[in-house]
């Protein structure tokens, strides 16, 4: 098992409240990681902090595959997110990683396959192209024939599906997912989790997903547990 993405050390501080209190993380090549934990034990801060979104105050977040710009590198081969400028991140998370969130993810205006296709236009894909690359994720989601549907003109289900073809359409290397079926009821959640990690998996992506629901998290390879900013437990799932 190789890893991809690594948190070490993790200490994020909002004011006096311990987000992150000293997390070691690690991803491996094509698992998904559920993080698991009650309400304001820090799975978010931990999510977005690997994602590159937020820097934590100390620790190292490493990705392998990228330059390293410090004088002595931690490893050849991996670059140390958490030092990076805003616009080396923002580069990061459009090529390299995928992002699904709870909902209000689409844009109303655009046809689905647009929407899918954003990621790719803003990467520099001529927009024929980009659409064209986004139309290949519509049948393995089950999303065939709603191309040219609106977010509007969709369920929560399916609009949630063009959300992971979104996440996917870059072909990314980590998809970070922050309760993805968290607007959804269960048996919806369930077929988009299942599609979610089969996908991904099949991309040859990692997933790293926040869920506080136990059955969600039963999908994944992996469960990490938090509380108060800490990692209190790991399971380990043999997916059926
Ligand atoms: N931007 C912020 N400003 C202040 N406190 C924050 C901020 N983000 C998170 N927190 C606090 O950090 C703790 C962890 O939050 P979070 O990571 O969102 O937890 P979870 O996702 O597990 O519910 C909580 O106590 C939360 O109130
Ligand atoms: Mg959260």
């Amino acid at each position: 098992m190789s890893t991809v993405l690594a948190g070490n050390g993790l200490i994020k501080k909002y004011g006096t409240t311990n987000a992150l209190a000293g997390v070691d993380v690690q991803v491996a090549e094509r698992e998904s990681l559920a993080i698991m934990g009650p309400s304001g034990s820090g799975k978010s801060t931990l999510l977005h902090t690997l994602a590159g979104i937020i820097r934590p105050d100390r620790g190292q977040v490493l990705l392998r595959g990228e330059r390293s710009e410090m004088e002595i590198p931690p490893a050849e081969g991996w670059g140390r997110v958490d030092h990076w400028g805003e616009n080396r991140l923002s580069a990061l998370r459009r090529k390299r990683f995928g992002f699904v969130f709870q909902f209000g993810q689409l844009l109303p205006e655009l046809p689905a396959e647009e929407n899918v296709a954003l990621p790719l236009m803003l990467e520099g894909v001529p927009r024929r192209q980009a659409v064209q690359r986004a139309r290949r994720w519509f049948a393995p989601l089950g999303l065939a024939g709603l191309e040219h549907r609106r977010p509007g003109q969709l369920s929560g289900g399916q609009a949630q599906r063009v959300a992971i073809a979104r996440a996917l359409a870059v072909e990314p290397d980590v998809v970070f997912a922050d309760e993805p079926t968290g607007a959804l009821d269960q048996s919806t959640g369930e077929e988009v989790i299942r599609l979610l990690t089969s996908v991904t998996r099949d991309q040859g992506a990692a997933l790293v997903m926040v869920t506080h629901d136990a059955e969600v998290a039963a999908h994944c390879d992996r469960v990490l547990q938090v509380r108060d900013g800490r990692v209190s437990g790991y399971s380990q799932y043999t997916v059926a």
